[in-house]
């Protein structure tokens, strides 16, 4: 994949100068099979240096994309990544490095993951959700003092709303099927509160793929990093209806109201061969929800002479948290201060909620993103797999990350006594 910037047309009247893979905003959809070995040559054609995480991917440390691990591929070199994909689900990867821009820009795409036993569906697609801010004449844009300290606290939400980079995407669907989308939350900061204008539909996955069971609802929320998927339909022929996003307040300065980001269009009927099992996959527990916690994270925000607003882990920019070991089962309380919400990310592991405010959510699921209301807390449980190495855990807002709302940490292996660095050719694979 060449990363350059390239023009692009959000619309038809509607050109940007992006900034993304092959010249394509969202970047290609890459597809596997649970098991493969992805190897992908990014070649930075860009005016800047960049480096790819793999979101959601457990993948060996060396892979992951951060600064941590990696030296950022400076303009006119180039990286491979090699990793397999463990598991079957919809990922993502996204610029690592300048995110606040390069997202912004387009430097993200799809990476589906397939197997034999997913559920049988008519069609399947990927719809990822994003947002630009742009000037009247379709420019990139910070904007002024206070729009800046605006989006320091709020993080960058534009009113360009885009689905798999076009402005009112269209959607056509045959009446009488049902297809499995797979949508994506590629936005800087925005909640999406994915909405049919009523209809219900199944919510079959999330980040880390199948539940175990099909959930039917008419909204489902999804978090800047947090992928669900959803069965749409069948619909009737002739239907036009949209997709929106209903309000949320995550306690923003910007007010946030109801907004349109597709339409789906339901033509001619066409027979359908899908077939969902009634049980889709078993999720076994981690740990019960009064298991030990073996640590607590505090996200916060604090006031800063310097800077007005400081979005802290632990107290502390950037923080450097304790390293956790190979086998040792993780049950980490994470409780957010302050009074708005932040989408908690772990790289390279997935977790298991046990309890949200003492309550435990009504279904199993793998997750490696979850939301953080206002003064929460949250219990979660996972395993460090032998994949020793630096991995990290932030806010997904961008601009919170940016800002300092995040941490490093290591896996370590005790029975090897070597930490594993950054060495690319490093490719033991557990
Ligand atoms: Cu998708 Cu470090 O994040
Ligand atoms: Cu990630
Ligand atoms: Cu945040």
């Amino acid at each position: 994949m060449a990363a350059s910037e390239f023009e692009w047309n959000i619309s038809p009247e509607k050109r940007i100068k992006a900034w993304g893979f092959n010249r394509s905003f969202p970047g290609p959809i890459l597809r596997a099979k649970k098991g493969d070995t992805l190897v992908v040559k990014v070649l930075n054609n860009l005016p800047e240096a960049t480096a790819i995480h793999w979101h959601g991917i457990r993948l060996v440390s060396s892979m992951d994309g951060t600064s941590d691990v990696q030296k950022p591929i400076a303009p006119g070199e180039e990286f491979t990544y090699k990793f397999t994909v463990p598991d079957a689900g919809t990922f993502w990867y996204h610029s690592h490095y300048n995110e606040t821009e390069q997202m912004e820009k387009g430097m993200y795409g799809g990476l589906i993951v397939e197997d034999e036993t997913d559920p049988i569906v008519d069609h399947d697609r990927i719809l990822m959700f994003d947002d630009l801010k742009l000037t009247v004449d379709h420019n990139f844009t910070k904007g002024g003092a206070l729009a800046r300290w605006m989006e320091r606290h709020d993080g960058r939400q534009g009113d360009t709303l885009l689905v798999n980079g076009k402005e009112h995407f269209r959607i056509c669907m045959n009446a009488g099927q049902l297809e499995r989308w797979r949508i994506v939350n590629a936005a800087s900061a925005r909640y999406l509160r994915f909405y049919l204008g009523g209809r219900p539909f199944k919510v079959i996955a999330s980040d880390g793929g199948l539940l175990e069971t099909p959930k039917t609802v008419t909204e489902a929320l999804i978090t800047p990093g947090e992928r669900v998927e959803v069965l749409a339909g069948p619909f009737k022929e002739g239907e036009v209806f949209f997709v929106e996003s209903l309000a949320y307040n995550r306690r923003t300065f910007a007010k946030t109201k109801r907004q349109r980001f597709a339409a789906v269009h339901v033509d001619e009927p066409k027979p359908s061969r899908a077939y969902i099992p009634e049980r889709m996959r078993n999720i076994k527990p981690l740990a019960t929800k009064d298991a030990p916690v073996t640590r607590k994270i505090k996200f916060s925000v604090g006031a800063s002479l310097k800077r007005g607003m400081d979005f802290l882990v632990n107290d502390a920019l950037h923080h450097h948290d304790k390293p956790v070991f190979v086998g040792e089962l993780q049950v980490w309380e994470i409780s957010n201060t302050s009074l708005m919400d932040h989408p908690f990310h772990l790289h390279g592991f997935f977790f298991q909620v046990l309890e949200m405010n003492g309550v435990a959510p009504e279904e199993s699921a793998w997750k490696d993103t979850i939301n953080l209301p206002p003064r929460s807390k949250v219990k979660i449980a996972w395993i460090p797999d032998n994949r020793p190495g630096k991995w990290m855990y932030h806010c997904h807002i961008l601009e919170h990350h940016d800002a300092g709302m995040m941490a490093h940490f290591e896996v370590i292996d005790p029975n090897s006594g070597i930490v594993e660095t950054a060495s690319p050719s490093c490719m033991a694979h557990s």
